[in-house]
């Protein structure tokens, strides 16, 4: 764990945990807040809205300009289409990428079997698979009411983790506040991905369960993503610069 009896950490460590949602549209605007970004930020996400934009071609563009690539479609089909679709992923070169716990036991492990058997094949790096338990945009409430789950969220999170584990991802893309539960109870290797984080002084937008930075890697989480506070700050650099001295502090 990053924090554990250590309650200082230099600034390019914590530049490593930090992941970049790219939620924009133009191709253009991905790569300039690359550039203003990185260095020190190494780790990019590329989501739904941009991917929709650009294909392929974006993660080719990203991994040119030597970033890492989060591929953050949440995938949720039958276990041969998740299966054949990682497959692409895999031979595409993205760093990680992330599919819907909620789709089952099977779908998961035939994802995972095939993502290895395509990077022996290929010949190329094994891209990290985590699993979404539940949306930080959730509540409880929305859980019981439009999904019908029938539990805690921090429980129903819980289990979908520890099924992650067991099936063999290698982590969970979760909200803050679930982190130290999933640290507490999941292997120590296993990746917390948390998505939801924010800063004091940025507003929560649509985020329901969030916590600082410096708050989310004191509870267990190994990456922090964080969208809107950095890219639609007046100044990314700024915005990431204070981060990153909120965290180092
Ligand atoms: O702008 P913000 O920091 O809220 O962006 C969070 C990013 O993380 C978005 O791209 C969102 O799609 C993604 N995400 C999330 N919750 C998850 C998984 C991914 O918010 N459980």
């Amino acid at each position: 764990m990053i924090f554990g009896r250590q309650k200082k950490i230099d600034k390019e460590t914590v530049a490593g945990k930090i992941i970049v949602a790219l939620d924009v549209d133009a191709e253009e605007d991905a790569y300039n807040l690359v550039r203003h970004l990185s260095p020190p930020l190494g780790y990019f996400k590329v989501g739904l809205r941009l991917y929709m934009s650009c294909g392929q071609r974006i993660i080719y563009g990203l991994k040119n300009m030597g970033v890492r690539v989060f591929l953050d479609l949440k995938f949720h089909d039958i276990p041969n289409t998740v299966a054949s679709t990682a497959e692409v992923v895999t031979r595409m070169g993205g760093d990680m990428f992330n599919i819907h716990l909620s789709g089952g036991r099977d779908m998961v492990r035939s994802t995972v079997d095939r993502v290895r058997e395509t990077a022996e094949i290929s010949r190329v790096p094994v891209p990290k698979v985590l699993g979404v338990t539940v949306l930080s945009s959730f509540n409880e409430s929305m859980l019981r009411g439009d999904c019908g789950v029938d539990r805690h969220l921090e429980q129903h999170v819980l289990k979908l983790a520890l099924l992650g584990e067991e099936s063999g991802l290698d982590g969970v893309v979760a909200s803050p506040r679930e982190a130290s539960n999933i640290r507490k109870n999941c292997e120590e290797g296993f990746l917390i991905v948390a998505a939801g984080v924010r800063p004091l002084w940025a507003p929560t937008h649509d985020q329901l369960r969030v916590l600082t930075p410096r708050q989310t890697l004191e509870a267990g989480a190994n990456y922090l993503v964080i969208g809107r506070p950095i890219i639609e700050h007046d100044s990314p650099r700024d915005a990431m610069e204070k981060i990153l001295a909120e965290i180092a502090r």
